[in-house]
């Protein structure tokens, strides 16, 4: 056992797939590296406590939110055989939470990973995966897992429900990623509702849109791993539009995504649920990603990140759970 352990892991950006793959469509998602969660744990004299933006004090004492993040906690104490160990845990989170960055499941992959750390336990991405949704049962209730996967990845992920996913790297040297939050809450549940309500009410015009987004998925898999930047802004504008079609678009995510198609970006979609969080952007370079996100802050958006692709390689080598570079 060790004085002090780290964990640490990543935000998630949908980039193609969201909705269509509640209906076993493939999604394409990515870690976002400049938004992360740190995890320290120090040996304490007496007590199990925890320290994060919503709660200070004992771990026994935590609930609500942070009722499946307990769990998971106890359940790799009782996995050890250490329920009586005396520990601090400090959560440090950038990521803000209901915007569909995979806040929960971030949580629960870095702390997983500082306890194993902790114990000097080498944790494989299978074990991980697994210890994770424990929280994210309790948090989501039905979660598909493609949070965890994703926050836990250094590439790409390819996921398609109910089947393993993919790791793959994402080959795009020149462009950057714009992420801009539209300040309005996403709205998983109330979007995903909507969606299976319009699948009931209108099949003939839902169906096909879900289709569509499928196989814009999987062409821009291709485009993603055969650098066509021009092809894969054009997916986005196309799922954009039928996202919209589906009715889980709204008018401040349209205006952004018109603001940074106006300001250079090769194409841009709303990411994760709808109905409010964020949007994304390509740019063609990197300076062309910082026009984009500064006339999106001035128009309005509360907070934008720019991440370039070039650190999106990963090798299959495995330690605490990372996939090392
Ligand atoms: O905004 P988020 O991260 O909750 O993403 C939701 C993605 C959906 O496809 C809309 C729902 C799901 O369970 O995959």
């Amino acid at each position: 056992m060790k004085k002090q352990a780290f964990g640490k892991s990543y935000a998630k950006i949908i980039l193609f797939g969201e909705h269509s793959v509640v209906y076993n469509q493939p999604a394409i998602a990515i870690p976002l590296y400049s938004v992360d969660v740190n995890v320290e744990i120090n040996k304490a004299v007496s007590g199990q406590t925890i320290n994060c933006r919503y709660f200070d004090g004992p771990v026994e004492d935590m609930q609500d939110n942070l009722a499946g993040l307990k769990k998971l906690i106890y359940a790799t104490l009782k996995k050890f055989s250490k329920q009586s160990e005396s520990f601090e845990i400090k959560i440090s989170s950038k990521l803000p939470a209901e915007r569909g960055m995979g806040s929960s499941a971030a949580t629960a992959v870095a702390v997983t990973r500082a306890l194993f750390d902790y114990f000097d336990v080498h944790l494989n991405r299978d074990s991980l995966l697994e210890i994770a949704d424990i929280e994210e049962k309790v948090t989501h209730g039905n979660p598909s897992g493609i949070d965890s996967a994703t926050v836990s990845s250094d590439g790409g992920i390819w996921f398609i429900k109910g089947h393993e996913n993919e790791q793959f790297n994402l080959n795009l040297p020149t462009s950057s990623l714009v992420i801009a939050d539209s300040g309005i809450k996403g709205k998983t549940s109330e979007a995903v509702s909507l969606v299976a309500r319009n699948l009931l009410d209108e099949p003939e015009k839902t169906k096909p849109l879900i289709k569509n987004l499928g196989e814009i998925t999987n062409t821009a898999k291709e485009a993603l791993t055969v650098s066509e930047p021009m092809l894969i802004g054009k997916l986005m504008d196309q799922a954009q539009k039928d996202l919209s079609a589906l009715g889980v678009s709204n008018k401040t995510l349209d205006k952004m995504c018109a603001i940074a198609k106006t300001n250079g970006a090769l194409g841009a979609k709303l990411t994760g649920s709808g109905l409010g969080g964020c949007m994304i952007a390509l740019a063609p370079s990197q300076e062309s990603a910082q026009k984009i996100a500064t006339a999106l802050r001035t128009k309005g958006a509360t907070k934008t990140w720019i991440q370039t692709f070039k650190n999106y390689e990963f090798s299959m080598e495995e330690s605490n759970g990372d996939a090392v570079k």
